[in-house]
């Protein structure tokens, strides 16, 4: 059975869809299957990110509808699996649809990561209901780290016990002229466990437009993706080097 991740905030734009991609990456790079699910229906990216294949033309809701086979929908990319969002809701996206979707893949992946959209509703909470652990992603600020507060709870209430933080957007140069929380700040504020940090990286702010695949291997941000990786994976890996 495949370990099954939610990443969410409270927050948008704070990093969801380049940690699920990076970690995901660096997940088959340690030789792990990994399939990563779009949930941000209609406004889907991950594509993009991970630079997948273009030939597939099937979302996970195709799945749900009976228009394909569940192999069918699966695109190839660079590193992980990846099942695209649908463009629309539909009342066919239920907590069982879902449930009966992720166990077409169950036993063929050692992880399937889910991308949530901001905020705690539509495809948060059907990702949440059928993931086992969940990343909760926040930048080094009060706003996002009050409003990640809030996505976790919404995590512990759907009957998650493991969620876990990554700092993103991490600068020590912010951080020290006082306009970022430090790293025990944050920690305080939402006591939950730290799995990682990943620093402010410019490589990592064009993943969106030329993909994931133009990160260089030692780039800051590719080398916090693998330790988190890593660390999931339960090896003994620093937080931050
Ligand atoms: N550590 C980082 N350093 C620099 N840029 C980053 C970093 N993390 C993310 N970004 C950039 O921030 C922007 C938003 O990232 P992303 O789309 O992953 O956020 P998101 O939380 O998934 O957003 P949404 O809530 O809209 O789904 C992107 O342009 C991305 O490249
Ligand atoms: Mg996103």
């Amino acid at each position: 059975m495949a370990k099954k991740i939610i990443f969410g905030s409270g927050k948008g734009g704070v990093g969801k869809s380049t940690l699920t991609a990076g970690i995901a990456a660096s997940l088959t790079a340690l030789g792990l299957n990994v399939l990563v699910i779009d949930f941000d229906v209609g406004m889907g990216c991950l594509d993009l990110i991970l630079s997948a294949d273009d030939t597939g033309i099937f979302n996970w809701g195709d799945v749900i509808d009976g228009a394909c086979e569940p192999t069918a929908a699966l695109r190839e990319t660079l590193g992980p699996r990846l099942l695209v969002a649908p463009n629309s809701f539909s009342e066919e996206y239920t907590e069982q649809s879902v449930a009966e979707l992720i166990k077409n893949y169950d036993d063929d992946y050692d992880y399937i990561m889910f991308d949530a959209p901001a905020g705690v509703s539509g495809g948060f909470l059907l990702a949440a209901s059928c993931a086992d652990s969940g990343i909760i992603v926040s930048t080094p600020d009060e706003v996002c780290v009050r409003v990640g507060n809030y996505a976790a709870d919404k995590l512990f209430e759907a009957g998650l016990d493991d969620v876990r933080l990554v700092i993103n957007r991490f600068s020590k140069r912010q951080t020290v002229r006082g306009r970022y929380l430090n790293i025990d700040e944050v920690i305080d504020a939402t006591l939950l466990q730290l799995i990682g940090v990943v620093p402010e990286d410019r490589g990592l702010s064009y993943c969106s437009i030329a993909g994931l695949a133009s990160l260089p291997p030692k780039s800051p941000g590719r080398r916090a993706f693998d330790r988190i990786a890593g660390r999931l994976e339960g090896r003994d890996v620093n937080l931050v080097i």
